[in-house]
């Protein structure tokens, strides 16, 4: 029998994975800054509501929200009035009460019986908490709850430029079922952007590097092209 999917919403991804989703997953979104990570998962929660009527929840540790929707409308998804609806909610945490967090996302993810959720990201806790170990317990117990509330969940990380590892505190890839890596590479004088789904648990999944764009759609990758890039 064949397995149910998520659609992600990103034209050319599903393609790559088998489809989609598993349902109640849990996605490890990484790369660099200004990699389209914000702007994907924007589309997987719109394209959710609009397509497959799935309510959202999007948990902003750094970007404020109103700059995330303003960004969005330029690729033609209106969040208001969904919002307006109670199928999606935004949210900015306040990170000076960091202890809040299980409850902030456990709260406004039943208020609307959320099927999708976005956190971005999981590299900001950085910020407010010092110690590595108390990070990695968070990061151990969002995914915990995520998967206790049956949502399929996109975690957003950040890495940093030349940086090796998959994630921020290492721990982040290993709590997730499935990791996709954006990488921003300079080929030359021309950067180009590519992506790789470096795992994806009980699924077929492509193993090769594929470009994406960002246009005035959003995020799309050519999933029948190869990207020649040196990394
Ligand atoms: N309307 C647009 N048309 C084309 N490209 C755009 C548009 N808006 C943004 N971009 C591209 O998307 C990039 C930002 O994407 P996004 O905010 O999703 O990145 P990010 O990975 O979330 O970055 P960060 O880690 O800093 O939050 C911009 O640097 C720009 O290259
Ligand atoms: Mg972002």
């Amino acid at each position: 029998m064949k397995k149910e999917r998520i659609e992600t919403g990103v034209p050319g991804l599903d393609e790559l994975i088998g489809g989609g989703l598993l349902p109640h997953s849990l996605t490890l979104l990484t790369g660099t800054t200004g990699t389209g990570k914000t702007i994907s998962s924007s589309q997987f929660i719109y394209s959710g509501v609009k397509e497959h009527n799935h309510p959202g929840v999007y948990v902003s540790f750094e970007e404020p929200v109103d700059n995330i929707k303003n960004n969005c409308l330029d690729f033609g998804w209106d969040f208001e009035p969904l919002e307006r609806k109670g199928k999606i909610i935004f949210v900015r945490y306040d990170p000076f009460h960091v202890e809040d967090i299980y409850e902030l996302i456990e709260t406004n993810i039943k208020k609307i019986d959320a099927k999708r959720v976005v956190i971005d990201s999981i590299s900001a806790l950085g910020l407010y908490v010092r110690d590595v170990p108390d990070i990695r317990r968070m990061v151990f117990n969002i995914s915990l709850l995520l998967r206790k509330l049956g949502c399929t969940s996109i975690l957003i990380s950040e890495t940093l430029p030349e940086q090796h590892s998959l994630s921020r505190f290492g721990v982040e890839e290993f709590v997730t079922d499935n990791v996709i890596v954006l990488y921003y590479s300079r080929t030359g004088s021309q950067f180009s952007r590519a992506l790789t789904v470096w795992k994806m648990r009980g699924s077929e999944h492509s193993n090769k590097l594929h470009p994406y764009r960002i246009s005035n759609k959003g995020v799309t990758v050519y999933h029948k092209e190869e990207a020649f890039s040196k990394l």
